[in-house]
C-alpha cells in the first residue's frame, strides 16, 4: 500500500506532457485524464489515471504509464493481492446472502474477472465549495477495494445525507458496486458516494474495481429467486451496462434503475 502510494505521488510529479502518454481515448475508461465530462458539466477536481491492473484485459490494454519505471511491478504484485481479496469477499457475501461459499463466485465466473485501477490526485482547490472531487455515483463493479490516504474526502449517501468515511490507516474501504446490486437481486444496494476536496492539503486514493470482461452476462443468482423473490433486473451483457456509464455526465441518478424489469417512479 505504501509503495502504490510513493509511485502515485511519483507519478503526479511528472509534467503533464509525461503524464498524457497514454491519454484517455473516446469510449474507453482507461487511460490518463478525467471521465464523465461532457464540457457542460462542472469539472471534477481532479487528476487521475486509470489501468486495467488484473486479468484478460490488463493483458490485453492494461494502458500502464511508462514512467515512473517502477510502477508496473508495484502494480503487479498489488493487484494479485487484492483479487486474493476480492475473491474472500465474494466467498463471504455469497455466504451472507445465504448461498454456500463458492455460489456466488460460480454465477459471476469469478475465475474471469479482473481488476482496474484508478489512481486520484485531488490538488488543494482555492475554493473547495465550489467543486467536487468528483460528482455523485455508484461503481461499475461487483465490489470496489478502495485505499485512501489519511486527509479526508470520501462522503457516501445514507438515507438522504453524506456522511463521510473517514480514513483508517492501512485499512481498505469496500464498496459494494451496481454489479452486486444486480446479481443479489436487490440484497445489497450499491453505495452513492462523491468526493469532497479542501484548501489545505492534496488528496491520494487508488480504488481497485473487481469487474467482469465485457462479453460477461449480469443477471440475478437464480438460487435467490422465487415466485415470492422475482427477478428485479432484466439480465444484460456488462458491455452494455458500461457504454451507458460513460456516455452520461454523472448526474447522481442511479443508472441501474434503467435495467429495473419493473421501472420505479423516482
Ligand atoms: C472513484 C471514487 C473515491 C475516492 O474513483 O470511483 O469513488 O475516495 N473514488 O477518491
Ligand atoms: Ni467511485
Amino acid at each position: 500500500m505504501q509503495e502504490i502510494q510513493q509511485v502515485s505521488k511519483d507519478f503526479f510529479a511528472l509534467s503533464p506532457e509525461e503524464k498524457e502518454v497514454n491519454k484517455i481515448k473516446p469510449g474507453t475508461s482507461v487511460g490518463y485524464g478525467r471521465l464523465f465530462e461532457t464540457g457542460k458539466t462542472v469539472a471534477n477536481w481532479v487528476d487521475r489515471i486509470t489501468i486495467w491492473s488484473y486479468g484478460e484485459q490488463s493483458r490485453a490494454e492494461p494502458c500502464m504509464p511508462p514512467k515512473p519505471e517502477r510502477f508496473r511491478q508495484v502494480v503487479d504484485e498489488y493487484s494479485e493481492a487484492v483479487v486474493k481479496l476480492c475473491m474472500r469477499l465474494i466467498e463471504t457475501l455469497s455466504t451472507t446472502l445465504g448461498l454456500e461459499p463458492h455460489i456466488l463466485g460460480e454465477h459471476i465466473n469469478v475465475k474471469t474477472v479482473g481488476l482496474r485501477t484508478s489512481f486520484n490526485y485531488y490538488p488543494p482547490c482555492p475554493q473547495p465549495e465550489l467543486v467536487l472531487g468528483i460528482m455523485p455515483h455508484a461503481d461499475t463493479s461487483f465490489v470496489t477495494v478502495l485505499q485512501q490516504d489519511e486527509t479526508p474526502g470520501l462522503e457516501i449517501e445514507k438515507d438522504g445525507q453524506w456522511i463521510l468515511v473517514p480514513p483508517v490507516k492501512d485499512a481498505f474501504v469496500v464498496n459494494i458496486g451496481d454489479l452486486l446490486q444486480i446479481v443479489s437481486n436487490g440484497k445489497y444496494r450499491s453505495v452513492m458516494h462523491r468526493v469532497l476536496v479542501n484548501n489545505t492539503v492534496g488528496r491520494y486514493s487508488f480504488p481497485n474495481f473487481f469487474m467482469p470482461p465485457k462479453e460477461t452476462v449480469i443477471q440475478p443468482v437464480k438460487e435467490l429467486l422465487s415466485e415470492t423473490n422475482p427477478p428485479l433486473y432484466r439480465s444484460l451483457k456488462f458491455a452494455e451496462y458500461i457504454s451507458g456509464f460513460y456516455v452520461k455526465p454523472l448526474t447522481g441518478r442511479r443508472l441501474i434503475d434503467s435495467f429495473l424489469l419493473t421501472p420505479s417512479e423516482s
